[in-house]
């Protein structure tokens, strides 16, 4: 990898790279220099280095990297020394736990700084130092940060990003100000903390008694303050900002903490110390196991085929998804046993029915939709052994989320790459009011979600922010453990399955206006339960018969809750030829047979803010409509289409746009200028290749736009269609679309 390396400094740090060099061969010489001649003597026995100076300037001449492993103090000095001897493909990296001081003692030194400088910081270390302290595995599993600046080139930061990954290490890339802000609170302010502890304890007059008698937590507590005071001085200057910061942060808490002692506020005190252990908990499991990001890696593409004259037939979309994950929830928490029809075999759903599985409650099936739920009753589930794996499905997290809040075990749910982006904090913060421990992740709060349970729940009235069915049901599922009423107000009526499947488990929900409540402590009781087939699934051949000329489709025992039916009514408004035939009444939810046919060009509209929850999942197919209509479109209101599986309203517009059609994303919508004229079906859409952005609903409606493109339409990263439509492709292909699948 490298033909000399040269290290200047070599204590712990630079003793172990240089073992890990030696040992995987990846430099032909390495030499150092340091000002002790032992040190220097022993690396040389310990064939760490085939020689040693006591000058910088003479181990640097012809190497191709040059480490600093010095105190970050010394770092200007020796770069001053060194500069003239350094050639111009040298790459020089430092060690430094501060980053900002290193970089401006280099601009001092250099002006223009060499494209080959690349600060690094690995985060590994003990309280030993010095050659001997060294070890080959000290990085491994250790993350090492590197902070490219703008000079940096590129050959420079890969070959630098190849040497830590021999080391065992994960290099993570970061800037130089954001570097030192989370260095300061993560590590330079626990070992400043550290340091003053052991050095209060000292100063006083029993401090031999308390050293004698110390137990675990001070030995905790106060390991780091035997490091290297030298080193410590030098980063404590050297990042003064931020850790002043830091330090003023330590502070405020402080004193919060002193005052509910002072005060003997044993409640805001049980609250400020369980909020600390939940998120240490979660660091626990942070630190044990990366979250389960990428356990469906894209793997499929489909082709649409372009040409197609035919869209008609009747079907049976599968179950309706959110219907499909309630009722294993209830059903699980039912004293007695369910029995559901119709259920989604869908991953979505397939995740929550393994949560409830992973939780010891017996589940026979899904067969042929369906499932046989032997209710464990309200206190009955069982701590998982492992974390909750939700994959896709915000709703499995988001519900599961208000149930975990209130059970007597600590739980974790992770999800794969588009949850894992996804907003938690909207649960959590609610939960949290109701006396929850719950903890998201990283500073948009996302998952993984770790959760400590027995803590007892409070009812809280709680005024959503947003329309939200999932984080309304997060609530008042939590609701249902907790003491006292629960309410729930929502800005706008949407989707209430929770509450009718509750009250069809036997449950009292009142629903005044927009405010559902219901009274903690009550039970469940089994019951069976009759999915209707998914209107956000028919959605797609509602619009692919809207967009195709002679088509005729009729989609059987959709659900029609009028919660749901805004894909209904804006198609309506659009001027589709719709139908609605056959309503009734199956499992509590209303049903009907809708067809749809192509007798005319939709026209362009302003979709009614009114009813945008209500066809919440149905825009990336509406949107397709509203490209193949007359005149334009203008979606506003919608600004929760950018926290879904993708951000349906970019992801829609770059699809869109790829394939010729002249829309503006908004920041809570979209304009489209409809290309459809009266009476003429030609084709609307130009071949293009989709990115889906691991979103089942783009990939489906890019999918249903192949009926009116002129040319091949291809879709990546489709695999995701099985979470709430498995049959997509066969039910399309069907009705005569042709779409070839690529695994
Ligand atoms: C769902 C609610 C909606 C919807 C999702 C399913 C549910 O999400 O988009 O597909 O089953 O409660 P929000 O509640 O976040 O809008």
């Amino acid at each position: 990898m490298f033909e000399k390396v040269a290290f200047i400094g070599l204590g712990l740090i630079g003793s172990s790279l240089a073992r890990v060099i030696h040992v995987n061969h990846l430099a032909k010489n390495v030499v150092a220099s340091t000002r002790s001649q032992k040190t220097l003597d022993d690396a040389v026995a310990l064939r760490l280095i085939s020689k040693g100076f006591s000058n910088p300037v003479d181990a640097v001449k012809d190497a191709d990297l040059v480490i600093l492993a010095l105190p970050v103090q010394a770092t200007e000095k020796v770069l001053a020394q060194i500069k003239p001897y350094l050639g111009e493909r040298t790459i020089i990296t430092d060690v430094g736990s501060t980053k900002g001081n290193v970089v401006a003692a280099a601009e001092r030194v250099f002006g223009t700084l060499p494209s080959g400088f690349v600060p690094g910081h690995p985060i590994a270390g003990a309280e030993h130092t010095g050659v001997h302290a060294g070890k080959v595995d000290l990085f491994a599993h250790h993350k090492v940060i590197l902070t490219p600046l703008p000079t940096s080139s590129d050959w420079a930061v890969q070959k630098l990003i190849a040497l830590w990954q021999a080391a065992q290490a994960e290099v993570i890339c970061m800037d130089v100000k954001k570097h030192d802000e989370v260095l300061a609170h993560t590590s330079h302010l626990p070992h400043l903390m550290a340091f003053n502890l052991v050095e209060q304890l000292a100063n006083r007059e029993d401090n031999l008694d308390i050293f004698r008698y110390a137990a675990g937590g001070f030995r905790d507590f106060s390991r780091i303050a035997a490091s290297d005071p030298r080193m410590w001085h030098d980063i404590f200057f050297g990042n003064k900002d931020a850790i002043l910061n830091a330090v003023d942060g330590f502070e405020t808490q402080l004193a919060k903490i002193r005052q509910l002692i002072e005060n003997e506020d044993s409640q805001a005190l049980m609250g400020l110390l369980g909020h600390a252990q939940a998120a240490r908990q979660h660091f626990n499991y942070m630190l044990a196991k990366k979250p389960v990001m990428e356990k469906n890696k894209v793997t499929q593409k489909f082709t649409i085929l372009p040409q197609q004259h035919r869209f008609e037939g009747t079907f049976t979309v599968p179950g309706d998804k959110s219907v499909s994950h309630r009722s294993i929830m209830f059903g699980a928490l039912a004293e007695g046993t369910t029995h559901v029809t119709g259920f989604l075999e869908g991953e979505d759903a397939l995740a929550t029915l393994q949560a409830f599985k992973d939780m010891g409650v017996e589940i026979e099936g899904p067969h042929n939709g369906e499932v046989t739920i032997h209710g464990v009753g309200m206190h009955g589930l069982k701590a998982p052994t492992k974390e909750l794996y939700m994959g896709n499905s915000g709703t499995s997290m988001r519900l599961l989320s208000g149930i975990l809040a209130a059970q007597k075990f600590d739980s974790v749910m992770t999800g794969d790459a588009s949850l894992s982006k996804r907003p938690m904090e909207r649960i959590a913060k609610p939960l949290r009011a109701m006396n929850a421990q719950i903890q998201t992740t990283g500073e948009k709060g996302t998952p993984p979600v770790s959760i400590t349970g027995n803590q007892p729940l409070q009812g809280i009235d709680y005024e959503l922010p947003m329309a939200s069915a999932q984080v309304k049901s997060g609530v008042l599922l939590a609701g249902l453990w907790a003491a006292g009423t629960t309410s729930v107000v929502e800005p706008e009526p949407t989707r209430d399955h929770t509450e009718r499947m509750l009250r069809a488990f036997g449950y009292d929900v009142k629903t005044e206006g927009n405010k559902i409540s219901l009274v903690g402590g009550g039970k469940l009781v089994g019951t069976n339960i009759q999915v209707p087939s998914d209107i956000s699934s028919s959605a797609f051949f509602m619009v692919g018969a809207a967009i195709c000329e002679n088509s005729d489709v009729t989609l059987e025992a959709v659900g029609i809750n009028p919660t749901r039916t805004g894909v209904i009514e804006i198609l309506k408004q659009m001027g589709a030829d719709i139908q609605v035939l056959n309503e009734r009444i199956a499992g509590g939810e209303p049903i009907a047979d809708i067809r749809i046919r192509g007798t005319r060009t939709l026209k362009g509209i302003h979709i009614p803010e009114d009813q945008v929850p209500l066809a919440i999942d149905e825009f990336p197919a509406l949107f397709v409509a509203a490209s193949c209509a007359e005149g334009q479109t203008v979606l506003t209101g919608a600004a929760e289409l950018r926290v879904k599986e993708s951000d349906r309203i970019q992801v829609m517009a770059d699809g869109l746009q790829a394939m010729g059609i002249d829309c503006t994303p908004t920041a809570d919508g979209i304009v489209i200028e409809g290309k459809g004229k009266a009476g003429d079906w030609s084709p609307i859409f130009k071949g293009a290749e989709i990115e889906s952005h691991h979103d089942h609903r783009i990939a489906m409606s890019f999918s249903i736009a192949g009926l009116r493109a002129s040319e091949a339409i291809t879709i990546c990263g489709t695999e995701t269609v099985a979470t709430s439509f498995p049959t997509f492709t066969q039910l399309a292909n069907e009705a005569g679309l042709t779409i070839q699948t690529v695994n």
